[in-house]
């Protein structure tokens, strides 16, 4: 087709999709996004919203040159005015922009925000690896302990237990202070350099480069070296390591299940202490449904007071394609209260009077100007999951009366059709609660 959708991307569809693609049924987006909207007002989490595009500068400062992200992965176009700009390729960076430029520091001591927002990545796309993919992140501003560690990891695994996945597993690691990252970086250095040779054509980059992406590489020819690797546990500074220590400790307390990956560095160069990534056995080759950590650093080097933060940012395709092949029944959104199906020109505008009378008073109503055949429009009004139908012919009309059919029941009840709209509100109050939130 000569306008096909560009590769990598998807539309999300008020239809239910293919089986296999129901993942993009806009219905379930909605469900997630209400359930994120809860969830934020129990963990006293505000929404943030930030452009879709920053300077390309802000990602190169703060995600590092040398990550995958930035030297491979970004949309970046310079604009009208020879400014290089680049679309968001993930959402910490920005916050913390908005979070300096708006001086929301002089706010609270402690500012926890959230967004719902689409990221862009000129990844390969794949199952589960898309060009343009929507994440739910949280940072938490303020404070550098295992406390906040702890609150904002039980947040992520809160979500996936409301959204009932199950199976899920935590990786906990720290990449330590800086002292204790200078050692590891130290003995990482020893043990490639006897490697050199056979390593990747991008880890011998990242050799030189910046050492510890190479214990994110996904090159099968890196996986024997990346695991006889030394672990970062056994160079953590004393403090690095107590604070890891009490966010273990803090996991296991709240009663969490948890394990610790010593080869997990993140993607993104952002991070110190705590780092962790959630994983779903049921995704194949990209399997990680979600990852944040601590990045102490951050504030500061883009210009800012030196404020502590940590966060997530948790993929929501891959967590709808999880709930799907787990079988996670989707609550079906609710049809109209009710159906009218009109017969001929005159039966039109009286129903249209009553759909508005109706939808003013805030009762879902639907009126079938298709001009089908009566058995088409039922079958309309089944598809939509009315809850009542009633068909207006000229019999009605003359008679003053209908008869107003249950669909789910079949059965039937004449009414006055004067009396229509204040009936259908009554009902409404009555089967609220049955059919409607
Ligand atoms: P990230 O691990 O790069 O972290 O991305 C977070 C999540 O987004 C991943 O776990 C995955 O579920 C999803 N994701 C990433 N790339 C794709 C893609 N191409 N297609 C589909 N899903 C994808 C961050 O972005 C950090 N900003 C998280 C964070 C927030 N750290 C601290 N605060």
């Amino acid at each position: 087709m000569e306008y096909s959708i560009p590769k990598g991307v998807f539309d999300i569809l008020p239809e239910e999709p293919q089986k296999e693609d129901a993942w993009r049924n806009a219905a379930h987006w909605e469900y997630i996004e209400k359930i994120i909207r809860e969830l934020a007002k129990d963990y006293g989490c505000r929404e943030i919203r930030t452009p879709i595009f920053e300077r390309t500068e802000l990602f190169v400062r703060s995600v590092g040159e040398t990550s995958d992200i930035v030297s491979k992965e970004m949309y970046t176009f310079t604009d009208k005015a020879d400014r290089s700009l680049t679309l968001r390729p993930e959402g910490t960076a920005p916050v913390i922009r908005s979070f300096i430029e708006n001086r929301l520091y002089t706010q609270r001591p402690i500012q926890k925000f959230f967004y719902i927002a689409p990221m862009f990545r000129y990844e390969r796309p794949q199952a589960g690896r898309y060009r343009q993919h929507h994440q739910f992140g949280m940072e938490a501003i303020g404070v550098c302990s295992a406390e906040q560690d702890v609150e904002v990891i039980d947040l992520l695994t809160e979500f996936y237990r409301r959204l009932g996945l199950k199976n899920l597993k935590v990786a906990i690691n720290t990449l330590g202070d800086q002292d204790s990252r200078a050692a590891y970086r130290e003995a990482l250095h020893k043990h490639f350099q006897l490697h050199l040779d056979r390593l990747s054509p991008d880890s011998k980059a990242r050799f030189s480069r910046n050492i510890m992406r190479i214990l994110d590489s996904k090159s099968p020819e890196d996986q024997e070296f990346i695991a006889s690797a030394p672990s970062v546990l056994d160079f953590l500074s004393p403090a690095a390591k107590s604070h890891f220590e009490k966010v273990c400790a803090l996991l296991s307390a709240l009663g969490l299940e948890w394990e610790i990956a010593p080869r997990l560095v993140r993607g993104l160069d952002y991070y110190s202490h705590t780092v962790f990534e959630v994983s779903s056995g049921q995704l194949g080759a990209q399997n990680a449904i979600g990852g944040g950590g601590r990045y102490d650093g951050l504030i500061a080097s883009l210009g800012g007071p030196d404020i502590p933060a940590v966060g997530f940012g948790t993929g929501l395709e891959r967590i709808l394609q999880t709930m799907e092949k787990q079988g996670v029944q989707f609550p079906s959104p609710p049809g109209p209260f009710i159906y009218f199906i009109p017969l001929g020109g005159q039966a039109s505008l009286q129903c249209m009077k009553w759909t508005a009378a109706l939808r003013h008073s805030r009762i879902p109503a639907e009126v079938d100007l298709s001009g089908k055949k009566l058995q088409t429009c039922l079958q309309t009004a089944n598809l939509l999951q009315a809850v009542f139908c009633l068909v207006i012919g000229e019999d009605e009309q003359r008679s003053g009366k209908a008869q107003l059919k249950e669909m789910a029941t079949h059965q039937s009840k004449e009414i006055v059709l004067d009396d229509l709209v204040g009936i259908i509100i009554q009902y409404h109050q009555e089967k609220k609660g049955k059919y409607h939130e």
